[in-house]
């Protein structure tokens, strides 16, 4: 396992656990100026009835997605399973979704939130979004919330999300992105990269990968800047969309 993927896991595994004992965690995550709701009607966060600061992303990818009834969506880094669940209401019995995440201490922490919430059509699988452990064409919607940033090769990610997609499926991601150049320290810290800092990318290189991925319709809106010590303004929130073509 590279340092950047066991740096990453570690991370997340304390966090998971911290999160298994009650304490809230999104601070000092992807997005410490956030609050961990942000992003999240009340109503929904009620009616699933998990704890908003098992949020660790940087934005709310199930609104950006636009799920319907029935269909098949896919969260990458799907940590306590918040953006999972939400999904998983949204698209009905007739749907389901899907969460992977390679830290099994999340993916204990995503199964009790998921029991807790009593919603069926969800399931946790353990694996890396470097090699999805899903099939070809397999789902109509890629979400992720705050996690292709902590990836070291981002290219084999879009690559991967692009192949688990059906033909006009959607890609809808909140993630952290570069928009400015990063002190070299913070850019060799693994400490900064396991939090969302050290691995962002710039937007242009971004949506260059996406299309080299094969994604069409690409779109990038910052939508926050992320304050940060020595680097105010270098890095941000933002939305993510694009599109596999229907015929291609
Ligand atoms: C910043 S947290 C975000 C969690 C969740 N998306 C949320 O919004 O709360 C990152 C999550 O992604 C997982 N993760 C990071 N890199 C991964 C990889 N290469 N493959 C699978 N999971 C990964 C971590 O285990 C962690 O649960």
């Amino acid at each position: 396992m590279s340092d950047v993927i066991e740096a990453v896991r570690q991370r997340y595994a304390e966090k998971a656990v911290q999160m298994a004992r009650g304490a809230a965690c999104c601070d000092s995550s992807c997005c410490s100026d956030m609050e961990c709701s942000d992003g999240y009607s009340s109503e929904e966060l009620t009616a699933i009835g998990i704890d908003p600061s098992s949020s660790l992303g940087c934005g709310n990818p199930t609104l950006l997605a636009d799920l319907k009834r029935g269909e098949h969506v896919l969260d990458l880094g799907s940590g306590a399973g918040l953006d999972v669940l939400l999904s998983a209401r949204r698209v009905g019995p007739d749907g389901h979704a899907y969460g992977v995440d390679m830290t099994d201490e999340m993916l204990a922490v995503a199964r009790e939130n998921q029991a807790k919430a009593r919603v069926a059509n969800a399931t946790f699988l353990k694996g890396t979004i470097e090699a999805i452990p899903l099939p070809d064409a397999s789902v109509d919607v890629v979400i992720s919330n705050c996690v292709i940033n902590l990836a070291a090769d981002k290219a084999v990610v879009l690559r991967e999300a692009y192949r688990v997609l059906r033909p006009g499926g959607r890609f809808a991601v909140a993630d952290m992105v570069a928009l400015a150049e990063l002190p070299a320290e913070v850019k060799r810290s693994l400490d900064e990269w396991a939090g969302c800092v050290a691995g962002t990318i710039p937007i242009d290189e971004y949506a260059r990968e996406l299309r080299n991925a094969g994604f069409a319709g690409i779109d990038i809106e910052v939508t926050r800047e992320v304050r940060l010590d020595g680097a105010d303004g270098a890095v941000a929130s933002a939305y993510i969309r694009a599109r596999k073509e229907l015929s291609l």
